[in-house]
């Protein structure tokens, strides 16, 4: 089967959803999304080799509890009982990580067979089922033997990027209909260089920068690299684009919160859509870097591979001001990206953020569906015509199984009805939204919360693998069988 077969694209943008209605458009895409080392386990696992986050997380205090991903939800084992519950819920599509490790163990070089042979199972039993798989290339865990030289920092991991991706759509061209290169490149820019929450835990806010900057010469790249083996699939990159408000309408708050849009969303959004930085953010971060690491050409590849969708991940809204270092205090950090002796925001310094007002979830973040709508209509405005995609949002509340043996989770069902009602605002003013994937299918391992944070439609106990359904699951298939908001 070819892929034209699975997806053919350019698909016409669907009939919007009637006015006043509640139903979304025909074909609306209905998934769930989870990621390699958050989900896989079998870390050993044929001949697959050691990333960024089996070394961090085997450091001590960096992960709650000492968790890893060692076991995780043990879906590498158990991937076929997983795919026959994803039919069960009904989902229309699938959204999993690919682990460069187990495709390429050292990270460049050898290709492992075995490795890639897990997720053409994969793929094969998902088409089965009747679901579209839809494939990330990263999601954070790079090979170790990268970080050893270098990791993001260094430009030689953009190439040896583009050789793995290559790798896995030789192999699964033929059934993967739509692909994305990066999982939120400003998590492993910004986290993984910058705070130091995520692998590999380093802080310097230069390396960051030259990271973030990597990463978009590697997705250019990669999409050049895939597009040969993957017919007309669908391509693109998954962005946290950030809801970022002023917290009043001075004009200092106002500047704060450009220049976190700068670094958090225009520093991947400009070469992406305009091929080039945004001048105030190269201005912002100039006492921090000099950008000598961008190259004449770096940029073009990424415009001359175009994406023909843009998936978004969104969460939570932040608000930030200008902070006054004469105040005699601390700036506040409530950007929820946990504590942390570093900040992620490169030439963001004079910026606080402001705590928002709740209801929260179990990270503390707020619930507040109307950064999903701001977001989507951003990024339409920003990208006319580009289809969108939702590729991650949820919530992690603190689950328990019942007596009934029914894990009641109301707050999560509430946290979806609204972002879906957000979703579906954006659609009736014309934000040509395809596809909304609820993160995540399964708990699993959440970063440097481990195991504690729950994020599944699905629980999983740990102790035994059992999978129960939440009632939010339940909620979940009720939608995508009306295809329509809940009454
Ligand atoms: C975004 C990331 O892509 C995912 O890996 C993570 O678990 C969720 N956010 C929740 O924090």
């Amino acid at each position: 089967m070819t892929a034209e077969a699975v997806r053919p694209t350019p698909e016409p943008a669907p009939e919007p959803a009637p006015a006043g209605g509640r139903g979304f458009p025909a074909g609306f895409r209905w998934g769930a999304a989870t990621a390699a080392y958050q989900v896989e386990g079998a870390v050993d696992a044929d001949g697959r080799g050691p990333s960024i986050w089996d070394t961090f997380s085997a450091l001590p205090g960096k992960v709650a509890g000492g968790d890893t991903g060692a076991v995780a939800a043990d879906h590498y084992a158990r991937y076929r009982d997983d795919v026959a519950l994803m039919g069960r819920l009904g989902l229309t599509d699938y959204r999993f990580s690919v682990a460069w490790p187990r495709v390429v163990p050292d990270g460049s070089g050898v290709v492992n067979a075995k490795g890639l042979d897990f997720y053409s199972r994969l793929v094969d039993a998902l088409l089965d089922a009747g679901i579209a798989p839809v494939a990330t290339l990263y999601h954070w865990d790079l090979p170790q033997r990268l970080e050893d030289a270098g990791g993001w920092g260094a430009r030689d991991t953009a190439y040896r990027f583009a050789d793995y991706a290559a790798a896995v759509a030789r192999k699964l061209g033929d059934r993967v209909g739509t692909w994305t290169t990066l999982n939120e490149p400003w998590c492993t820019a910004f986290l993984g260089y910058g705070s130091g929450v995520h692998a590999p835990g380093r802080t310097d806010g230069a390396t960051a920068l030259r990271a973030a900057h990597h990463l978009n010469l590697a997705h250019g790249l990669a999409m050049g690299a895939i597009a040969p083996h993957v017919g007309g699939a669908e391509r693109g990159v998954t962005l946290n684009v950030h809801a970022v408000r002023p917290g009043s309408s001075d004009p200092a708050d106002v500047d704060a919160a450009r220049r976190v849009d700068a670094v958090g969303n225009r520093v991947f959004l400009g070469p992406l859509l305009a091929g080039e930085y945004p001048a105030d953010l190269l201005e912002d971060t100039a006492a921090v870097t000099d950008w000598s690491f961008v190259r004449d050409g770096d940029l073009d590849a990424a415009r001359s591979s175009p994406v023909t969708m843009l998936g978004v991940n969104y969460y939570n809204p932040v608000a930030v001001r200008a902070f006054d270092p004469t105040s005699g205090r601390a700036p506040s950090l409530a950007d929820g990206h946990g504590p942390r002796a570093a900040s992620p925001w490169p030439g963001c310094e004079g910026v606080e953020f402001v705590p928002l007002p709740g209801p929260y979830t179990a990270m503390g973040w707020p619930v507040d569906e109307s950064g999903l709508y701001d977001v989507l209509a951003r990024v339409a405005r920003d990208a006319p015509g580009l289809p969108v995609m939702v590729t991650e949002n949820g919530a992690a509340f603190d689950d328990e199984v019942s007596a009934d043996r029914r894990v009641h989770d109301p707050l999560r069902v509430d946290y979806l009805r609204r972002h879906l009602e957000a979703v579906h605002r954006a659609i009736a003013d014309g934000v040509d939204v395809r596809g909304y994937f609820v993160w995540s299918l399964l708990d699993n391992f959440e970063w440097a919360y481990g195991y504690r944070k729950r994020f599944g439609i699905v629980h999983v106990d740990y102790a035994t693998q059992r999978r129960t359904p939440k009632d939010s699951a339940y909620f979940y298939r009720r939608v995508i069988e009306a295809n329509a908001l809940p009454a």
